[in-house]
């Protein structure tokens, strides 16, 4: 992968306004010295695109809650976190993110880095697998940005769980369902050959999660938008799933998502755990 430094003027040019030199090299975005190089830029590009197609969820949680709860679920080094909260909930003096990360070295580097900045008091690290999480009752954003396999389900589930107004997810690469269709091709007449060859099986098996995530949302009455996050030349993982909630439920999609799963024969993660849950509510 190519390590071409970037021009300086082209460095302020990549930075978001209010995103300070030094929180962008305390997350080695940027170099001691100041500079760019092309890995850096390529994730600071998803980074900055995806807060602007953030703004309008955090915009609207600002204004309609005194103190909103985000979660950053899948942290990792916390860039998105990190620049949420300098560029938005500390200038606005109100707000708190959860930063939630299994493991234990980042954990303790972003707790450091947040006492280091200053933004200790609106950013809380939580180390600890997005399963098993402790986290408050209600949050109003929840944001996953390439959480690995399975743990956008899980960060999916946290939102649903915690009634999130927004939930904004660029899943990460998926091999969980590809395994399933490998095991269990699907039946319906002519399908079989979609799940063939494991490329294929990859592929589709991404695209079927993606496509029930998306009625998932939809059925428990969010309205969602997929697109594009950065040019493909960025990030190969670029399927950015927005969601606002706008109802209790949706009876079309959550038609549709049982017809999608009868026919391709799968069962990702998120849809085990709301069975499950669905059927511990019923016994209760
Ligand atoms: C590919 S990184 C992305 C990190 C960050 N969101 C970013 O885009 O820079 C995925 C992160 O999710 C964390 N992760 C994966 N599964 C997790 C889980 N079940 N609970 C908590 N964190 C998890 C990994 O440790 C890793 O740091």
């Amino acid at each position: 992968m190519s390590r071409k430094k970037i021009d300086r003027k082209d460095v302020r040019e990549e930075l978001l306004p209010g995103a300070s030199v030094q929180l962008m090299k305390e997350l080695h975005l940027l170099t001691r010295d100041g500079d760019l190089n092309a890995d850096a830029r390529r994730k600071l590009k998803q980074i900055n695109h995806l807060i602007g197609r953030l703004r309008p969820a955090l915009d609207d949680v600002l204004a309609r809650y005194p103190d909103p709860i985000i979660i950053d679920a899948g942290a990792g080094n916390g860039y998105l976190g990190f620049l949420i909260v300098e560029l938005i909930l500390k200038p606005a003096g109100r707000g708190l993110l959860y930063a939630v990360e299994s493991r234990p070295d980042l954990v303790n580097r972003a707790r450091e880095r947040a006492q280091r900045l200053g933004l200790g008091a609106r950013l809380k690290v939580v180390g600890a697998e997005l399963e098993h999480s402790e986290l408050p009752e209600r949050a109003h954003l929840v944001v996953a940005l390439h959480a690995c396999d399975t743990a956008t389900d899980d960060a999916l589930v946290i939102a649903l769980e915690k009634n999130a107004d927004h939930v904004a997810v660029v899943p990460c690469c998926q091999a969980e369902v590809a395994e399933q269709l490998r095991l269990h091709p699907p039946e319906a007449p002519g399908m079989a050959a979609l799940a063939q060859h494991a490329w294929h099986r990859r592929e589709l098996g991404s695209h079927l999660t993606n496509v029930i995530r998306a009625l998932v949302l939809e059925s428990k009455g969010y309205k969602v938008t997929v697109t594009e996050l950065v040019g493909l030349e960025h990030s190969l993982k670029n399927e950015l799933i927005l969601g606002k909630r706008v109802q209790r439920f949706d009876a079309r999609a959550e038609q549709a998502l049982s017809e999608l799963l009868a026919a391709t024969g799968v069962e990702p993660k998120l849809v085990r755990i709301l069975k499950s849950s669905d059927a511990s509510t019923a016994e209760t």
